[in-house]
Protein backbone atom coordinates (compact mmCIF):
# COMPACT_ATOMS: atom_id res chain seq x y z
CA UNK A 1 0.00 0.00 0.00
CA UNK A 2 1.26 3.43 -0.37
CA UNK A 3 1.99 6.19 1.89
CA UNK A 4 2.82 9.31 -0.03
CA UNK A 5 0.72 10.38 -2.69
CA UNK A 6 2.31 11.69 -5.60
CA UNK A 7 2.01 15.48 -5.56
CA UNK A 8 -1.73 17.05 -6.95
CA UNK A 9 -3.42 13.31 -6.53
CA UNK A 10 -6.51 13.17 -5.16
CA UNK A 11 -6.57 10.23 -2.45
CA UNK A 12 -9.48 11.10 -0.32
CA UNK A 13 -11.86 10.00 -3.14
CA UNK A 14 -11.86 6.43 -4.22
CA UNK A 15 -11.13 5.79 -7.65
CA UNK A 16 -11.24 2.74 -9.94
CA UNK A 17 -7.91 1.99 -10.96
CA UNK A 18 -6.51 2.22 -7.56
CA UNK A 19 -9.76 -0.22 -6.10
CA UNK A 20 -8.92 -2.95 -8.79
CA UNK A 21 -5.15 -2.79 -7.83
CA UNK A 22 -6.34 -3.60 -4.34
CA UNK A 23 -7.98 -6.66 -5.44
CA UNK A 24 -5.79 -7.63 -7.36
CA UNK A 25 -3.32 -7.22 -4.57
CA UNK A 26 -1.14 -4.77 -5.85
CA UNK A 27 0.59 -2.29 -3.87
CA UNK A 28 -1.03 1.52 -5.37
CA UNK A 29 -4.20 2.26 -3.44
CA UNK A 30 -5.11 4.40 -0.13
CA UNK A 31 -7.54 4.31 2.35
CA UNK A 32 -10.99 5.21 0.44
CA UNK A 33 -10.11 2.82 -2.05
CA UNK A 34 -9.18 0.04 0.46
CA UNK A 35 -12.83 1.35 2.11
CA UNK A 36 -14.79 1.20 -0.75
CA UNK A 37 -13.09 -2.03 -1.88
CA UNK A 38 -13.81 -3.44 1.53
CA UNK A 39 -17.43 -2.57 1.24
CA UNK A 40 -18.16 -4.04 -2.23
CA UNK A 41 -16.57 -7.07 -1.05
CA UNK A 42 -19.08 -7.68 1.53
CA UNK A 43 -21.66 -7.08 -1.19
CA UNK A 44 -20.00 -9.47 -3.45
CA UNK A 45 -16.84 -11.69 -1.65
CA UNK A 46 -15.70 -13.22 -4.68
CA UNK A 47 -15.01 -9.88 -5.94
CA UNK A 48 -11.26 -10.18 -5.65
CA UNK A 49 -11.63 -13.43 -8.04
CA UNK A 50 -13.79 -11.55 -10.37
CA UNK A 51 -10.83 -8.91 -10.79
CA UNK A 52 -8.37 -12.04 -11.38
CA UNK A 53 -10.33 -13.78 -14.06
CA UNK A 54 -11.61 -10.09 -15.39
CA UNK A 55 -7.75 -9.86 -16.65
CA UNK A 56 -7.11 -13.46 -17.12
CA UNK A 57 -9.78 -12.51 -20.19
CA UNK A 58 -8.19 -9.21 -21.28
CA UNK A 59 -5.44 -11.38 -21.64
CA UNK A 60 -6.70 -13.99 -23.50
CA UNK A 61 -8.56 -12.17 -25.91
CA UNK A 62 -5.95 -9.95 -26.99
CA UNK A 63 -3.75 -12.72 -27.24
CA UNK A 64 -6.28 -14.26 -29.54
CA UNK A 65 -6.73 -11.05 -31.50
CA UNK A 66 -2.89 -10.94 -31.66
CA UNK A 67 -2.51 -14.54 -32.95
CA UNK A 68 -4.70 -13.32 -35.76
CA UNK A 69 -3.17 -10.80 -37.08
CA UNK A 70 -4.53 -7.79 -35.09
CA UNK A 71 -1.32 -5.70 -34.66
CA UNK A 72 -2.54 -2.26 -33.36
CA UNK A 73 -4.89 -2.12 -29.96
CA UNK A 74 -7.11 0.90 -28.07
CA UNK A 75 -7.16 -0.30 -24.54
CA UNK A 76 -9.19 2.47 -22.72
CA UNK A 77 -9.52 2.08 -18.72
CA UNK A 78 -5.94 1.22 -18.76
CA UNK A 79 -5.82 0.18 -14.83
CA UNK A 80 -2.58 0.62 -13.03
CA UNK A 81 0.22 -1.72 -14.70
CA UNK A 82 0.32 -5.34 -13.50
CA UNK A 83 1.59 -8.66 -14.72
CA UNK A 84 0.96 -9.25 -18.47
CA UNK A 85 -0.55 -5.55 -19.58
CA UNK A 86 -1.85 -5.44 -22.99
CA UNK A 87 1.44 -4.54 -24.82
CA UNK A 88 3.13 -7.31 -23.50
CA UNK A 89 0.88 -10.08 -24.20
CA UNK A 90 0.39 -8.22 -27.84
CA UNK A 91 3.72 -8.14 -28.50
CA UNK A 92 4.78 -11.63 -27.26
CA UNK A 93 2.13 -12.50 -30.43
CA UNK A 94 3.95 -10.54 -32.55
CA UNK A 95 6.66 -7.89 -31.30
CA UNK A 96 5.99 -5.23 -33.95
CA UNK A 97 2.33 -4.57 -32.10
CA UNK A 98 1.33 -0.74 -31.42
CA UNK A 99 -0.87 0.04 -28.19
CA UNK A 100 -2.31 3.14 -27.43
CA UNK A 101 -3.15 3.24 -23.62
CA UNK A 102 -5.96 5.72 -22.41
CA UNK A 103 -6.92 6.10 -18.83
CA UNK A 104 -8.93 9.14 -16.69
CA UNK A 105 -6.81 7.72 -13.56
CA UNK A 106 -3.71 10.61 -13.04
CA UNK A 107 -1.94 7.48 -10.72
CA UNK A 108 -2.11 5.51 -14.31
CA UNK A 109 0.14 8.54 -15.30
CA UNK A 110 2.81 7.91 -12.49
CA UNK A 111 3.29 4.44 -13.59
CA UNK A 112 3.59 5.36 -17.38
CA UNK A 113 6.94 4.76 -18.00
CA UNK A 114 6.01 1.14 -16.79
CA UNK A 115 3.10 1.08 -20.09
CA UNK A 116 5.55 2.33 -22.16
CA UNK A 117 7.95 -0.26 -22.25
CA UNK A 118 7.76 -1.72 -25.70
CA UNK A 119 9.40 -4.14 -28.09
CA UNK A 120 11.85 -2.41 -30.20
CA UNK A 121 9.90 -3.33 -32.98
CA UNK A 122 6.46 -2.16 -31.57
CA UNK A 123 5.60 0.65 -29.85
CA UNK A 124 3.40 1.92 -26.74
CA UNK A 125 1.57 5.29 -25.83
CA UNK A 126 0.04 6.40 -22.73
CA UNK A 127 -3.20 9.25 -23.48
CA UNK A 128 -4.42 10.42 -19.97
CA UNK A 129 -8.28 11.73 -21.34
CA UNK A 130 -11.71 10.37 -20.07
CA UNK A 131 -13.79 7.79 -21.96
CA UNK A 132 -16.11 10.34 -22.11
CA UNK A 133 -14.55 12.13 -24.47
CA UNK A 134 -14.03 9.94 -27.68
CA UNK A 135 -13.43 12.77 -30.00
CA UNK A 136 -10.68 14.06 -28.31
CA UNK A 137 -9.38 10.29 -27.95
CA UNK A 138 -9.24 9.56 -31.70
CA UNK A 139 -7.82 13.47 -32.69
CA UNK A 140 -5.18 13.05 -29.88
CA UNK A 141 -2.09 13.30 -31.95
CA UNK A 142 -0.45 10.77 -30.04
CA UNK A 143 -2.88 8.18 -31.22
CA UNK A 144 -3.06 9.48 -34.47
CA UNK A 145 0.84 9.06 -34.72
CA UNK A 146 1.12 5.80 -33.32
CA UNK A 147 -1.94 4.06 -34.94
CA UNK A 148 -3.15 3.57 -38.50
CA UNK A 149 -7.02 3.84 -38.22
CA UNK A 150 -7.48 2.67 -41.31
CA UNK A 151 -6.39 -0.52 -40.31
CA UNK A 152 -7.85 -2.65 -37.97
CA UNK A 153 -7.86 -2.11 -34.66
CA UNK A 154 -8.70 -3.81 -31.25
CA UNK A 155 -10.09 -1.89 -29.28
CA UNK A 156 -10.38 -2.46 -25.73
CA UNK A 157 -12.89 -1.76 -23.45
CA UNK A 158 -12.09 -3.54 -20.38
CA UNK A 159 -14.11 -3.15 -16.88
CA UNK A 160 -14.61 0.17 -18.08
CA UNK A 161 -18.11 1.00 -19.39
CA UNK A 162 -20.04 -0.11 -16.32
CA UNK A 163 -18.34 3.38 -14.70
CA UNK A 164 -20.54 5.28 -17.00
CA UNK A 165 -24.00 5.77 -15.41
CA UNK A 166 -26.12 5.93 -18.29
CA UNK A 167 -26.80 2.50 -20.31
CA UNK A 168 -27.75 4.92 -23.70
CA UNK A 169 -24.71 7.61 -22.60
CA UNK A 170 -22.23 3.85 -22.66
CA UNK A 171 -23.92 2.57 -25.98
CA UNK A 172 -23.00 6.04 -27.63
CA UNK A 173 -19.38 6.24 -26.40
CA UNK A 174 -19.23 3.00 -27.86
CA UNK A 175 -21.05 3.35 -31.10
CA UNK A 176 -18.74 6.71 -31.62
CA UNK A 177 -15.74 5.01 -31.08
CA UNK A 178 -16.78 2.08 -33.20
CA UNK A 179 -17.52 4.27 -36.17
CA UNK A 180 -13.49 5.76 -36.75
CA UNK A 181 -12.41 2.11 -36.95
CA UNK A 182 -11.79 0.40 -39.85
CA UNK A 183 -13.40 -2.99 -41.09
CA UNK A 184 -12.13 -5.97 -39.51
CA UNK A 185 -11.42 -3.75 -36.13
CA UNK A 186 -12.85 -5.87 -32.91
CA UNK A 187 -14.36 -4.95 -29.76
CA UNK A 188 -12.87 -6.76 -26.48
CA UNK A 189 -15.51 -5.60 -23.90
CA UNK A 190 -16.18 -7.33 -20.32
CA UNK A 191 -19.04 -5.59 -18.29
CA UNK A 192 -20.01 -6.11 -14.77
CA UNK A 193 -23.76 -7.37 -14.36
CA UNK A 194 -26.37 -8.29 -11.17
CA UNK A 195 -27.71 -11.04 -13.60
CA UNK A 196 -26.74 -13.76 -10.99
CA UNK A 197 -27.25 -11.87 -7.88
CA UNK A 198 -29.95 -12.69 -5.28
CA UNK A 199 -32.86 -9.89 -4.82
CA UNK A 200 -31.14 -9.40 -1.35
CA UNK A 201 -27.24 -8.41 -2.99
CA UNK A 202 -28.91 -6.41 -5.49
CA UNK A 203 -30.94 -4.59 -2.70
CA UNK A 204 -27.51 -4.17 -0.64
CA UNK A 205 -25.42 -3.21 -3.86
CA UNK A 206 -28.36 -0.59 -4.87
CA UNK A 207 -28.03 0.94 -1.53
CA UNK A 208 -23.66 1.33 -1.67
CA UNK A 209 -24.64 2.99 -4.91
CA UNK A 210 -27.17 4.93 -3.54
CA UNK A 211 -24.68 6.82 -0.52
CA UNK A 212 -21.83 7.22 -3.40
CA UNK A 213 -19.71 3.68 -1.79
CA UNK A 214 -20.03 2.48 -5.32
CA UNK A 215 -19.52 4.00 -8.78
CA UNK A 216 -20.15 0.97 -10.71
CA UNK A 217 -23.49 0.50 -12.96
CA UNK A 218 -24.49 -3.08 -13.53
CA UNK A 219 -25.99 -4.16 -16.61
CA UNK A 220 -28.25 -7.15 -17.62
CA UNK A 221 -26.98 -9.45 -20.90
CA UNK A 222 -29.35 -7.81 -23.38
CA UNK A 223 -27.85 -4.04 -22.36
CA UNK A 224 -23.97 -5.69 -23.01
CA UNK A 225 -25.51 -7.21 -26.20
CA UNK A 226 -26.36 -3.89 -27.50
CA UNK A 227 -22.80 -2.56 -27.22
CA UNK A 228 -22.39 -5.22 -30.13
CA UNK A 229 -24.52 -3.77 -32.40
CA UNK A 230 -23.41 -4.38 -35.67
CA UNK A 231 -20.39 -6.58 -34.86
CA UNK A 232 -20.20 -10.22 -35.60
CA UNK A 233 -19.95 -11.98 -32.13
CA UNK A 234 -17.13 -14.53 -31.56
CA UNK A 235 -18.00 -17.67 -30.12
CA UNK A 236 -18.95 -18.52 -27.61
CA UNK A 237 -20.51 -14.79 -27.65
CA UNK A 238 -20.84 -12.97 -24.70
CA UNK A 239 -20.46 -15.02 -21.16
CA UNK A 240 -19.31 -14.94 -18.13
CA UNK A 241 -15.20 -14.13 -18.27
CA UNK A 242 -14.14 -17.32 -17.04
CA UNK A 243 -16.08 -19.10 -19.76
CA UNK A 244 -14.24 -17.44 -22.95
CA UNK A 245 -12.14 -19.79 -24.29
CA UNK A 246 -11.20 -21.28 -20.40
CA UNK A 247 -7.54 -22.36 -19.98
CA UNK A 248 -9.21 -25.16 -17.65
CA UNK A 249 -12.92 -27.18 -17.19
CA UNK A 250 -12.64 -26.05 -13.40
CA UNK A 251 -14.79 -22.95 -13.90
CA UNK A 252 -16.48 -20.63 -10.98
CA UNK A 253 -20.40 -20.11 -11.13
CA UNK A 254 -21.36 -17.13 -12.83
CA UNK A 255 -22.61 -16.20 -9.45
CA UNK A 256 -19.34 -15.56 -7.85
CA UNK A 257 -17.63 -13.91 -10.94
CA UNK A 258 -20.71 -11.49 -12.33
CA UNK A 259 -18.78 -9.94 -15.15
CA UNK A 260 -19.55 -10.83 -18.88
CA UNK A 261 -16.99 -10.94 -21.38
CA UNK A 262 -17.28 -10.73 -25.64
CA UNK A 263 -15.19 -10.10 -28.48
CA UNK A 264 -16.91 -8.98 -31.86
CA UNK A 265 -15.70 -8.42 -35.32
CA UNK A 266 -16.70 -5.35 -37.26
CA UNK A 267 -17.61 -6.34 -40.69
CA UNK A 268 -17.76 -4.44 -44.19
CA UNK A 269 -19.59 -0.87 -43.72
CA UNK A 270 -22.59 -0.71 -46.23
C1 LIG B 1 -11.46 -1.94 -13.11
S1 LIG B 1 -10.13 -1.12 -13.89
C2 LIG B 1 -9.86 -2.13 -15.31
C3 LIG B 1 -8.43 -2.11 -15.78
C4 LIG B 1 -8.15 -3.00 -17.00
N1 LIG B 1 -8.97 -2.64 -18.15
C5 LIG B 1 -8.42 -4.45 -16.66
O1 LIG B 1 -9.54 -4.90 -16.92
O2 LIG B 1 -7.56 -5.12 -16.09
C6 LIG B 1 -11.00 0.26 -14.60
C7 LIG B 1 -10.08 1.31 -15.21
O3 LIG B 1 -10.88 2.23 -15.95
C8 LIG B 1 -10.45 3.54 -15.63
N2 LIG B 1 -11.60 4.43 -15.84
C9 LIG B 1 -12.77 4.49 -15.14
N3 LIG B 1 -13.58 5.42 -15.67
C10 LIG B 1 -12.91 5.95 -16.73
C11 LIG B 1 -13.22 6.96 -17.68
N4 LIG B 1 -14.40 7.61 -17.63
N5 LIG B 1 -12.31 7.27 -18.62
C12 LIG B 1 -11.12 6.62 -18.68
N6 LIG B 1 -10.76 5.65 -17.81
C13 LIG B 1 -11.65 5.33 -16.84
C14 LIG B 1 -9.99 3.49 -14.20
O4 LIG B 1 -9.10 4.53 -13.88
C15 LIG B 1 -9.33 2.14 -14.17
O5 LIG B 1 -7.98 2.23 -14.52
Amino acid sequence: MVDDAPAGLDTTTVHPARRYNYWLGGKDHFAADRESGDLIEKAHPTIRLTARENRAFLQRAVRHLAETGIDQFLDIGTGLPTADNTHEVAQRANPAARVVYVDNDPMVMTHARALLSSTAAGRTRYIEEDLRNPGKILAHPMLRDTLDLDRPVGLVLVAVLHFIAEHQHARDLVAELLAALAPGSHLVLTHGTADFSTEQEKEYFRQLTARGASDAYPRSHDEITEYFTGLHLLEPGIVPVCAWHPATDDLPSPHDIAIYGGVGRLGERR
